[in-house]
């Protein structure tokens, strides 16, 4: 179980970084507790250390301010002196509502802890146990977006603003560039200052010096007046509705309204927050011409027409309409971002690759980062693009497992930079991880029928028939229902099951029973027959016999279950027997077994089958389901390669299989040239593609 090693390592990391209270993000770096990096962390916990996760955000939330907002940094008292700016710079005590005991900083951060805290109670095993808890910081993530409605909305439309581009979490994004350059360093008196970051980390990779004359001057506005909301926005220069930010408070206001509903609150003031706020950027922010949402200037009332992974948030957030998430998918899987089967690019870099200030390795200005495409990789999976969001899962799995656990990544070779041993990154790879060995541990409950089904025989006596037509008919009542009913590798089943093409088509198929089907005028013709009859047998067993959750639940599904053809009887396993003679490798990658691991339904025809077999072998090769390390040497496959031994008789033959399809010269590169690569099986999903 080889992944069990790298959740190990993630571990590692995460308790070298745990104080006994919480989780800083790096020790070197950043030496106190960051507010969305918590939220990230107890993500993370919860998945194998609850009682860490909540003590994350318990600790995090004693350092709420009066006021609702909940600080960018709460300091560690021992650890002063390592990190700029601290309290000595921020004199938040001058703030009324500031904590008294607690040291912090005085601005916020994206508020993604009413969603994390949804999360930890999905991913808790005894979720009675977490109920205190949710009780408990329920009111205060309400309070926390309170503030936010009542300080920051200045239309009150629901679209909130921030004043610092340290809440936006991405610093030094380009998208701040327009707002920050009308602060001219030589006309505004800046307070001295040393930076302590670039002593620690190549200043390549972080912000230049002039970024934070600009970050110190705002700080310097702020603590003269005193942290008062309303003089802030009357004097400072940066007020900008952000749509990360945005979208973050909408998936927690959305989280927020479950969270009521499971400890029995009134849940209409998240409900009305998330309505509110969604359709304000929906109507505000989106460029239908640009394909993205851009942040807003809001002092000089025009849209940041920067081109950013932010645009992309609202996605996440559950904002974007169909529309418009059909045109962001366009954008984000072009060669701006990063298009699937592009060579040489890493997930999603956080700028405008085609740009000519991108930069592949500093800060926000260009790398990937794991939280983002985290958060996209949710987004994508809640508008159903299952091949990218598993593209981007692999993605976020692969960079530590190849360069380490680094803060952020470069976007053509996947090198890491920043500090290394981040926190959130091993957290949310500890995620990740997680999901895929509880998919593949699953247990279903078995029924048995003790016999062999056969599907298509339903007694009627059939008119005489062509059996060429009836072969058509097959072949193209496969096709619809591939066209109409599944996507990018789900299969809506109950959609099937009430469609007359799927009538047509168990009509069709018991035409068979008695019929001499099997005359092929070509070897292309038969393969693709037995393809796909093999494809909709496992449809129509799932419907017919009622699966919820797994083929699993049949005992024999691949034995005993049978179509007859010509008064000869096939289960799923004969026909996976008839396809071997054709020795074709690609084979095993077109066979759909219902299950999340599988790859997505396609209609094969004689015209066709070469290049849909290429296209089923490629997709699956560049799916999670096959991991190329090549700085660990290592390969991690799945166990249909192990299954289909008479196809993989050695390692060699599987390498050079996986070769032909691998986009990235690196690891073509590493498949070729290095002998020594070691094979280590992934789990199989066995959950229903439904
Ligand atoms: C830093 O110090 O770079 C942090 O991102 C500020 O939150």
């Amino acid at each position: 179980m080889p992944l069990r090693d790298y959740i190990e390592k993630a571990k590692e990391v995460l308790d070298k970084n745990w104080t006994g209270e919480y989780t800083v993000p790096s020790v070197h770096l950043y030496p106190h507790q960051w507010n969305w990096d918590s939220g990230f962390i107890a993500i993370g916990y919860s998945r194998y250390n609850m009682e860490r996760a909540t003590r994350e955000l318990l600790h995090l939330f004693e350092a709420q301010w009066k006021n609702g907002m909940l600080p960018q940094i709460v300091f560690n008292k021992n650890a002063l002196g390592r990190y700029f700016p601290e309290p000595d710079f921020w004199q938040t005590d001058l703030s009324p509502n500031a904590p008294k005991n607690v040291l912090t900083s005085g601005i916020t951060m994206p508020p993604i802890h009413g969603y994390a805290v949804l999360k930890m109670y999905e991913n808790a095993r005894e979720k009675d146990r977490l109920i205190p808890f949710l009780k408990f910081i329920y009111p205060k993530i309400i309070k926390l977006h309170e503030y936010l409605y009542l300080e920051r909305n200045p239309d009150d439309n629901g679209l909130i603003y921030i004043r610092h581009p340290w809440e936006s979490g991405m610093d030094n994004s380009p998208m701040w560039d327009p707002v920050l350059n009308r602060i001219d360093i030589t006309k505004v008196k800046i307070p001295e200052f040393e930076r302590k970051d670039n002593k620690i980390i190549d200043p390549e990779q972080r912000p230049k010096d002039i970024d934070y004359k600009r970050y110190i001057y705002l700080v310097d506005i702020f603590r003269k007046n005193r942290y008062d909301e309303k003089k802030i926005f009357e004097e400072c220069p940066f007020i900008v509705i952000d749509p990360l930010f945005n979208s973050i408070l909408c998936a927690s206001n959305e989280a927020l309204v479950q969270i009521a509903d499971i400890i029995k609150e009134d849940y209409k003031k998240p409900e009305e927050w998330f309505l509110m706020t969604a359709r304000a950027v929906r109507d505000n922010l989106f460029s239908s011409e640009k394909k993205i949402f851009f942040a807003y200037d809001y002092i000089q009332k025009e849209l940041i027409e920067v081109e950013t992974a932010a645009g992309f948030m609202p996605l996440f957030g559950g904002i974007a309409s169909t529309q418009q998430a059909l045109k962001l998918y366009e954008h984000l899987d072009s060669l701006s971002f990063c298009r699937l089967g592009e060579k040489n690019c890493f997930a999603i870099p956080n700028y405008d690759k085609k740009k000519k200030d991108f930069s592949p390795h500093n800060y926000w200005r260009g790398p990937v980062w794991i939280n983002i495409n985290w958060m996209l990789y949710q987004g994508l999976l809640r508008y159903k693009f299952k091949q990218k969001a598993e593209h981007l899962e692999i993605t976020i799995m692969e960079l530590p497992m190849r360069f380490g656990f680094y803060e952020y990544f470069d976007s053509f070779t996947g090198k890491g930079y920043g500090t290394k041993d981040f926190s959130w990154t091993a957290a949310l790879f500890i995620d990740l991880a997680y999901d895929m060995y509880e998919k593949s541990e699953k247990k279903w409950e078995t029924r048995s029928f003790g016999k062999e089904i056969i599907l298509n025989i339903n007694g009627e006596h059939l008119p005489v028939e062509d059996v060429e037509e009836i072969k058509k008919d097959f072949f193209c009542l496969t096709g619809k229902i591939i066209e109409k009913y599944t996507r990018n590798g789900t299969v809506n089943y109950d959609a099937i099951r009430l469609s007359p093409e799927y009538k047509l088509l168990q009509n069709t198929i018991s035409k068979f029973a008695n019929k001499d089907i099997l005359k092929f005028d070509s070897k292309e013709e038969e393969m693709a027959f037995w393809i796909n009859l093999y494809n909709m047998m496992v449809i129509d067993a799932i419907i017919r016999l009622n699966i919820q959750g797994s083929v699993k639940e049949i005992e024999g599904f691949f034995t005993n279950i049978k179509y007859r053809i010509n008064g000869k009887d096939y289960s799923l396993d004969d026909i996976r027997e008839i396809l071997r003679k054709f020795g074709d490798k690609r084979v095993p990658f077109a066979l759909v077994k219902g299950t999340n691991s599988s790859p997505p339904l396609r209609l094969f025809t004689k015209k066709n089958i070469k290049s849909k077999l290429n296209s089923a072998a490629r997709d699956f090769i560049r799916s999670p389901e096959v991991i190329i390390l090549p700085e660990e040497k290592k390969i991690l496959i799945s166990e249909l390669f192990r299954w289909n031994e008479h196809y993989f008789k050695d390692k060699d033959e599987i390498i050079n299989f996986i070769k032909k399809y691998v986009k990235d010269d690196t690891k073509r590169e590493f498949l070729d040239k290095e002998d020594d690569i070691e094979i280590r099986y992934l789990l199989y999903d066995w959950t229903l593609n439904g």
